[in-house]
């Protein structure tokens, strides 16, 4: 077995995803240790969700800092001290700088709850909503610079229901979620795929 690959969980609010990657773990058949949750949020309820199972926090709020190079700055010291080599944005609500995410090309990745590339940015599922489609999803993608553009790793797809509300079309979108970002993680793990270009192959695709 190989060593588990030590990631960071970077949240801002509830962590109903990071609880996903977290049982995952407890479980014990996926190949990486989540070494560090990190919040901008003092009152994400994700904090309790680590701290319950002895997963260290930190909080490093971005109103302390200038800039967002700064912000950016004090989260990497961090990742350096828990020696992560993998980064899972799960609901983290700040923008990262160009050169943190240069630095971090291909070793952060982010969900969406949509079938990007339609519906980027904030209140995806109301935006579904509102424009009419019949399937939407959830998408696991590497961030690059641009908001919500980067190479896709995992989609899945969600039906929406004619009598669907923001709210229960978002709780639809996230138990797919909650399936796809740690399975999204194990393949990181095991390296089970290539980037070429912007495409992701899978390679011997299997949970
Ligand atoms: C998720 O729906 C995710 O797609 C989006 O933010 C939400 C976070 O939810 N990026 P939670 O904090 O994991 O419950």
């Amino acid at each position: 077995m190989n060593t588990p690959l030590p990631i960071a969980v970077l949240i801002s609010g509830n962590g109903s995803n990071l609880q996903a990657i977290i049982d995952q773990q407890l479980r014990g058949n996926l190949q990486y240790e989540i070494k560090v949750v990190i919040s901008n949020q003092q009152s994400a309820f994700g904090i309790q969700r680590a701290q319950k199972v002895n997963i260290p926090v930190r909080i490093i709020s971005h109103q302390n800092f200038e800039s967002r190079e700064d912000f950016d700055d004090a989260i990497s010291i961090t990742l350096q001290e828990y020696h992560v080599e993998f980064i899972v944005l799960a609901g983290f609500m700040r923008l990262l700088s160009q050169k943190f995410v240069r630095q971090w090309k291909h070793k952060i990745i982010n969900i969406h709850p949509s079938l990007l590339p339609a519906f980027p940015g904030l209140n995806a599922p109301e935006q579904a909503l509102k424009h009419g489609v019949k399937v939407t999803g959830c998408t696991v993608f590497f961030v690059d610079e641009g908001i919500d553009t980067g190479c896709i790793l995992l989609q899945e797809v969600v039906p929406v229901e004619s009598n669907d509300t923001v709210d229960s079309l978002r709780r639809r979108i996230q138990k797919k979620e909650h399936q796809i970002l740690p399975k999204a993680i194990h393949l990181i793990a095991n390296q089970r795929y290539v980037i070429e270009n912007r495409i992701v192959h899978l390679l011997n695709h299997q949970s």
